[in-house]
């Protein structure tokens, strides 16, 4: 894609790019809301990537050609202090403001943009984006982010945090960084870096049905979500003392123990992290042991605390997960990312993968009217990119 998209630039704007990167999209396996808790997640990259090639250019009117739709968005240099602006250009926009701590001279360029990462289907596209542009500024203005990863995507978390105000973790950009072809990567979001990585027994796959169902006041609750874990981490260190710093220093039976001492809601968000961060755990060890039918019960196990603790399903997405229980071939499923709609995983195995996503999505649709997207997807490399 990387090397069509730079014939594609030279074309369109009749000059030589300067830098090229790609970087993919990705699915969260197991650990769901413990990136910002300094938990544990087990995620992968996708083989779906976003590519981005740019060369500077004099005046201060950047231009993005979006091969996508075949549109060209702009914006001037002037204006990247205002509100973001609808359209994928924020991401854009809110990397070069990110940049400028890195020493980004505030200089215009021409870009081209493409991707076969679904849009708003939950595997990430807007970090599969800001990673690809991220490392393309970095390698042309020699920033030397593609030195220090890590750095790189909490690039990537301060677009969300700072400018688009969703105080995500570190998840999605890590995994689009840090994937490994055919594997699971484990990340730790306290020492933040990646801890473990597995290679995906072979035979089996992970179908993503999209539910096709946002609703609307995701952002927000995304973000009152993080603050109920946030105060409950602080009441449990009430509890148990300074070595609370987060959700992910409280055990299973500490969180057990401390029932009483918080209110419903802080109680069910604390456990639904908590045992989140043990499933991960447990799941490493079965994968190890090649027991793929207990890594999927934990992944159903981890659908339900969704439901009923952290409350970030939706009833499309549990129809799609009750789906998933009666459909033979199915080890396990359950929400992936976010929440509150947006995509369901399903650990199938791989030679009745695109059968198995037939079967679901006509259940679906029969019990919702929705016709569902639905991809099988590979455990893809992580993002590159290279000065041209
Ligand atoms: C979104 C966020 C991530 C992570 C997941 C939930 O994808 O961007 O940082 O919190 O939700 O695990």
């Amino acid at each position: 894609m990387l090397d069509a998209l730079i014939g594609k630039f030279q074309n369109y704007y009749g000059i030589a790019p300067v830098a090229a990167a790609q970087a993919p999209g990705r699915l969260e396996v197991l650990g769901n809301h413990t990136d910002y808790n300094e938990g544990v997640v087990l995620s992968c990259a996708v083989e779906q990537v976003t590519a981005f090639v740019m060369a500077p250019v004099t005046g201060t009117k950047c231009r993005i050609m979006d091969f996508r739709d075949g549109r060209e968005m702009s914006f001037d240099l002037a204006d990247i202090d205002r509100p973001p602006p609808r359209g994928g250009s924020k991401y854009i926009i809110g990397m070069l403001r990110e940049l400028r701590r890195f020493g980004l001279p505030a200089q215009a360029f021409c870009a081209a943009l493409e991707s076969n990462v679904p849009l708003s289907a939950g595997m990430s596209s807007s970090a599969a984006l800001e990673v690809a542009c991220g490392l393309a500024f970095s390698l042309a203005y020699n920033l030397g982010l593609e030195n220090d990863p890590a750095l790189l995507a909490r690039a990537g978390q301060g677009v969300e945090n700072n400018y688009l105000g969703l105080k995500s973790g570190l998840l999605d950009q890590f995994s689009s960084i840090f994937g490994v072809k055919d594997s699971l990567i484990m990340s730790d979001f306290r020492s933040v870096e990646v801890t473990d990585t597995l290679t995906l027994p072979a035979g089996y796959a992970f179908v993503v049905i999209n539910s096709m169902k946002k609703h609307h006041l995701v952002d927000s609750d995304y973000n009152v979500r993080r603050q109920d874990c946030e105060s409950a981490a602080m009441k449990l260190a009430g509890i148990f003392g300074e070595t609370v710093k987060t959700l992910r220093d409280v055990s299973t039976e500490q969180i057990a123990a401390a029932r009483a001492n918080l209110s419903w809601r802080e109680y069910r968000r604390a456990q639904h992290v908590i045992w989140e961060c043990s499933r991960v755990n447990t799941a490493m060890r079965l994968i190890r042991e090649g027991d793929i039918r207990s890594f999927g019960r934990l992944l159903f196990e981890s659908h339900e605390s969704s439901r009923l603790n952290f409350e970030n399903s939706s009833p499309e997405l549990d129809i799609l997960i009750d789906i998933a229980k009666s459909t033979p071939g199915c080890l396990g499923a359950r929400l992936s990312g976010g929440g509150f709609g947006g995509i369901t995983i399903h650990l199938v195995r791989a030679e009745k993968a695109a059968q198995y996503a037939e079967k679901v999505c006509d259940a679906y649709k029969k019990q919702t009217g929705i016709a569902a997207d639905s991809f099988i997807c590979a455990p893809g490399d992580g993002a590159t990119g290279c000065l041209l």
